[in-house]
């Protein structure tokens, strides 16, 4: 079965080919952060005018590295949400345009469960059940699969995404945009025990994530002590990064142990930080949980994630109509 995968939730255009559900024949990601870099973020408006330039040569680009054309594909999946609605629109519009040319079987896929199965990509898929971390830009949360395509959400951010934090600390130590990246490279040369960064405290809901508190510490940091020296921002930084990684690291360990799941997934941009998969692993491993996570490349967003998701859904006999919409805040499970 060979898929072509869509995505355009955020900043990134990517296409890729996917056979079997696992082999990658191409996968193209145009990044946009020369747009939005003189911003410091990303604004929507500049994202999807920008989709719309390039999405018909980067998919053009991987059926070509992939050798494959059109008609001879067996499915499309395009992300349908969440994300940005107008850089949302743009993919959908593709994949439902090609559908229809050529009557190609359409799959709409949840941006989180392409991130989850970017953990299917490798040589060590995980078996069911499990649970999986995804810590991107737009959302930390935890999901338990007993099964394929089924999701119960089992904690989640009460406030800022980790990927959130890490490009607004970086925008506060003027590193720039994206953020998680510089911090992990600057955070290289700092001591990850130079300055306590507090974590928020919850008396409740121990499965949640919550990086308010580490960010405002840090904020108050910087204002007290401007302007910093560039050793100063690097122990910011590795101070940051650690303080971050612990609590992602601490609440994922004891809902695994609460669930008695022992299998656990760690997928989403902030997955590409070395420090996390390296704790995590750490932590994990020393309570028996066994720990996947795919390489850098596929925790960023990517296409061959929505293909390999998009991929399980048409084997399950799963068909997007043509009107299908895409949805801004779509849930991956209550
Ligand atoms: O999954 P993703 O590519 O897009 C969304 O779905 O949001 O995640 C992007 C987020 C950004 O906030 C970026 O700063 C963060 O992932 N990120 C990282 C690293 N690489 C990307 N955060 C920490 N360390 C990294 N190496
Ligand atoms: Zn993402």
């Amino acid at each position: 079965m060979v898929v072509l995968g869509i995505e355009s939730s955020c900043d990134e255009t990517a296409a890729a080919v996917l056979a079997g559900g696992r082999r990658i024949l191409s996968s193209i990601v145009a990044s946009q952060d020369d747009v939005h870099r003189p911003f410091g973020g990303v604004v929507p408006e500049l994202a999807s005018r920008r989709h719309l330039e390039v999405v018909v040569p980067v998919v053009e680009r991987a059926l070509a590295e992939a050798g494959v054309r059109v008609p001879d594909l067996d499915g499309i999946a395009v992300t349908r949400g969440p994300g940005l609605v107008g850089s949302l629109l743009v993919g959908c519009a593709v994949a439902k345009a090609i559908a229809y040319v050529y009557g190609t079987p359409l799959a709409g896929v949840n941006h989180l469960e392409g991130h989850i199965y970017a953990a299917f990509l490798t040589d060590d898929p995980p078996e069911h059940p499990f649970l999986a971390l995804v810590v991107s830009g737009g959302h930390t949360a935890l999901y338990h699969s007993p099964a394929p395509l089924r999701y119960a959400l089992v904690g989640q951010t009460r406030d800022d995404a980790a990927g959130e934090a890490f490009d607004k600390v970086a925008k506060l130590l003027g590193l720039g945009f994206p953020g998680g990246p510089v911090i992990e490279r600057t955070a290289e040369d700092g001591d990850p025990r130079a300055i306590a960064f507090p974590p928020a405290r919850m008396t409740d809901g121990a499965r949640d994530f919550s990086f308010s508190g580490i960010k405002t510490a840090v904020s108050l940091y910087v204002k007290r002590h401007d302007p910093l020296s560039e050793r100063a921002v690097a122990d910011v930084a590795a101070s940051f990064q650690a303080a971050a990684v612990r609590m992602l690291v601490r609440r994922t360990v004891r809902a695994a142990l609460d669930l008695g799941t022992t299998r656990l997934v760690l997928t989403g941009g902030v997955a590409a930080n070395g420090p996390l998969r390296a704790a995590l692993a750490a932590e994990a491993g020393e309570h028996g949980i066994r720990l996947h996570v795919p390489p850098p490349r596929l925790c960023t967003d990517n296409a061959a994630m929505i293909a390999a998701a998009g991929t399980a859904r048409l084997l399950a006999g799963e068909r997007a109509a043509l009107d299908m919409n895409a949805v801004a805040d779509l849930q991956l499970a209550a």
